[in-house]
C-alpha cells in the first residue's frame, strides 16, 4: 500500500514526516506504540528513523540493539531502521549546554529528515527542554493514555459533578504552546493524536466515563481520539529479542507464535488499525491531507477545516 517514494510531508522541503511520542505522563505506553509503529512501517519497506530522546532509559534505541542482534545471531535480513540518541554534551554553563543541545538536535533531525521516509521519536515521560523543542517540531503527536483519571489528569479536568469542562492542565499546555510555535515557524498544523492504551477486553464504567470525558477534552483541545490497542502480553514479551506482533513473518519461522495464534493476530490487527488511523502521509491521500494541514496557519481554521477534511 506504501509507496517507497519519499513524499514532501512536511513544511521543509524535501524533509520526512516527523511522528512524535509524547505524554508526560511516565509508562503511558509511549515507546511501546513507537516500537510498534516503526517496526509496522519497516515491514512495509519504508526507510524509518528514530530518535530516542529518552536518554535515561533508552528504550528504543535498546529494542533495536536487540533486534540488530537477533538478525545477526539467526541469520535473518531483519529491516532496521537508522537509530540515533543525541550526545551528552558537557559545558560549564546551563546556558551554553542547552545552547548546544538544541543545535545538536536540530542538526541531527534535519539530516533524518533528509535520509528517510518517516522519522518516529521518543521522549521521556516528562517534560524536559529537547522534549519541548521536538513537540513544536512535530508533524503528528501521538499520545497514549491509560483508562485512568490519573492519566486524564495531565491533559485536563472535568467537573465530576456537572460533567463540564475545568480547564487543561500541564501536558496539554506543553502541547499547545508547541502548536503556537509549530504556527509561527512555518504556519503548519500538528495533528494531535490520542489513543487509549491497554484496554480491557470487557468496558468498564470507568472506562466509559474516561472515554466520554477525552471525547470532550477533544473537542476543547483540537485533538483526535482514536480506537486505542489492547493490554496484551504479545505487545512485550518479544521486547528481547527485538520483535513485534508485526514481524510476523519472522516470528512464525522461528516458531516463537504460531500463525493462528489469536492474541497475535488482534495484536498485529490493533496496530494496523492504528497505523491507518494515523493517517500518515506516505500515500497519495496523506499527503494530501498534510499539505492541507501546512496551509492551516490561522487556529480559528483549524476546528472548522481540520474536522471537514480530516474526518
Ligand atoms: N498495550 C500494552 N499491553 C501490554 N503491556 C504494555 C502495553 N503498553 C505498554 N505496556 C507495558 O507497560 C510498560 C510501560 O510502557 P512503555 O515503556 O511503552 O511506556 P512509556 O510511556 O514509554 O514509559 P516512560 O514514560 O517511562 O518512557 C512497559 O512494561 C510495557 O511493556
Ligand atoms: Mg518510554
Amino acid at each position: 500500500m506504501f509507496g517507497r517514494q519519499r513524499v514532501q510531508a512536511s513544511g521543509r522541503s524535501g524533509a520526512a514526516h516527523l511522528l512524535v511520542c509524547g505524554n508526560e505522563k511516565g509508562g503511558s505506553g509511549k515507546s511501546t506504540l513507537g516500537i510498534h509503529i516503526a517496526t509496522d512501517l519497516l515491514n512495509r519497506g519504508l526507510r524509518v528513523g528514530i530518535l530516542d530522546l529518552d536518554i535515561r532509559q533508552q528504550t528504543m534505541a535498546r529494542f533495536f540493539a536487540y533486534r540488530a542482534r537477533t538478525a545477526s545471531i539467526k541469520k535473518l535480513a531483519l529491516p532496521m531502521p537508522r537509530v540515533e540518541i543525541l550526545p551528552a554534551v558537557r559545558r560549564e554553563r546551563v546556558a551554553d549546554v542547552e545552547h548546544e543541545e538544541r543545535c545538536k538536535l536540530f542538526r541531527l533531525l534535519l539530516d533524518l529528515r533528509n535520509d528517510c521516509d518517516i522519522v518516529i521519536v521518543d521522549t521521556p515521560g516528562a517534560s524536559t527542554n529537547l522534549s519541548d523543542i521536538v513537540h513544536s517540531q512535530a508533524d503528528t503527536l501521538i499520545s497514549p493514555m491509560n483508562d485512568s483519571f490519573v492519566d486524564f489528569d495531565v491533559l485536563g479536568s472535568i467537573d465530576p459533578v456537572t460533567g463540564q469542562f475545568g480547564g487543561t492542565s500541564h501536558y496539554a499546555d506543553t502541547v499547545r504552546h508547541a502548536r503556537r510555535e509549530r504556527r509561527h515557524a512555518d504556519g503548519a498544523m500538528l495533528d494531535w493524536v490520542i489513543v487509549r492504551n491497554r484496554q480491557a477486553t470487557f468496558s468498564s464504567r470507568n472506562e466509559r466515563k474516561v472515554d466520554n470525558g477525552l471525547r470532550q477534552l477533544a473537542m476543547q483541545m483540537g485533538f483526535r481520539l482514536v480506537d486505542g490497542i489492547g493490554e496484551r502480553v504479545v505487545f512485550r514479551e518479544l521486547f528481547p529479542l527485538g520483535l513485534t506482533v508485526m514481524d510476523s513473518a519472522v516470528l512464525y519461522d522461528l516458531n516463537v507464535c504460531s500463525r493462528t495464534s489469536p492474541s497475535h493476530l488482534a495484536g498485529k490487527a490493533e496496530i494496523e488499525r492504528l497505523v491507518r488511523a494515523l493517517r500518515l502521509p506516505l500515500e497519495a491521500e496523506g499527503a494530501q491531507r498534510a499539505a492541507i494541514r501546512r496551509e492551516l496557519g490561522r487556529p480559528n481554521e483549524f476546528r472548522t477545516r481540520i474536522a471537514e477534511l480530516l474526518h
